[in-house]
């Protein structure tokens, strides 16, 4: 402001800068809204294939159930610990051998955790797609129990579940979701332990197996919430993608998969499953 100039034509100079500035960031939202919706859309391509399908697998992973405030595995940058211990060495066969107490510790965390997590709108609209679709498969890599309590049912579960334990020696399962963990096995007596794979395990018998028959059948594929760097799983959607379906991802971030889908929803999947759902 030069000497001598009102402060009404400083004020005038200050509120022109004020609307360059607002509309600058008008544009700037704008700009960054309309990248974040066009990064959401939803291409008539996948509005066809999803309107025709017959047979549908979805694989679903730790971010399905960030929004629920369940914290994922990688996404994010962190890691999760538990007592100072990376989640994959308390999460071990290893650690089952070396101190079953500490690993039901961490187990009891999580279920507890969990008790009052509620499924969110993604978790809704899967559940819904099982009555929609004449062939429908469900595989999910999570442990939470989150889509059984959206109402899923035969979902595939590749990792096992919080909500399960299992005996060391007979292999009883033992359902803890209505009911405090039993200190043994309720038939032959010996030690309990959680019905997860556990880092250097293999998956449940069969599990991948149907998972993978279903992916080389479906039509339609989609990969929602994970980083896909875990295998056999993160295997699924090239099985589909090979056998000619079309495969979509639904994550906020780029993974290794996303490069060999046919159609990538960069968003969340509490807000983009059920606009692709809504049709
Ligand atoms: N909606 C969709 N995806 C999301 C969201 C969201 N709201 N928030 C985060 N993500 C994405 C992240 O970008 C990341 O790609 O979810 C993914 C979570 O990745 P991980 O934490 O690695 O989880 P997941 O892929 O399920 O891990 C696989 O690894 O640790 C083992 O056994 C554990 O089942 C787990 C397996």
């Amino acid at each position: 402001m030069t000497k001598g100039e009102s402060i009404f034509y400083c004020h005038e100079k200050a509120q022109k800068a004020r609307m360059i500035l607002l509309r600058f960031l008008c544009l700037f939202v704008a700009k960054d809204l309309s990248a974040t919706i066009a990064g959401m859309q939803i291409s008539e391509e996948l509005r066809r294939r999803f309107a025709e399908a017959e047979r549908v697998l979805v694989l679903t992973g730790a971010g399905i159930s960030a929004e629920s405030g369940v914290p994922t595995f990688r996404g994010g940058g962190n890691t999760a610990v538990w007592k100072g211990m990376r989640f994959d060495v308390i999460s071990s066969a290893e650690m089952v051998e070396r101190d079953l107490p500490a690993v039901w510790e961490w187990f009891d965390y999580r279920r507890n955790f969990m008790d009052s997590i509620l499924p969110n709108p993604a978790h809704y609209e899967i559940a819904r797609w099982q009555e929609r679709f004449p062939d429908f498969t469900l595989v999910t890599q999570n442990v939470d129990g989150l889509h059984q309590k959206a109402g899923s049912r035969d979902v595939v579960e590749l990792h096992g579940n919080v909500w399960r334990a299992r005996c060391t020696v007979c292999g009883l399962g033992h359902d803890m979701s209505q009911s405090a963990r039993p200190d043994a096995c309720p038939s032959c007596g010996h030690e309990l332990r959680p019905d997860v794979v556990l880092f250097g395990e293999m998956l449940p018998r069969g599990a991948f197996e149907f998972a993978s028959s279903k992916a080389a059948s479906c039509d339609l594929c989609f990969v929602i919430g994970t980083s896909a760097l875990v295998y056999p799983a993160a295997g699924l959607p090239g099985i589909a993608r090979a056998a000619g379906a079309y495969v979509c991802e639904v994550n906020p971030e780029r993974t290794p998969l996303s490069d060999l889908c046919d159609e990538v929803i960069t968003g969340k999947a509490g807000e983009v499953v059920p606009r692709i759902g809504a049709q």
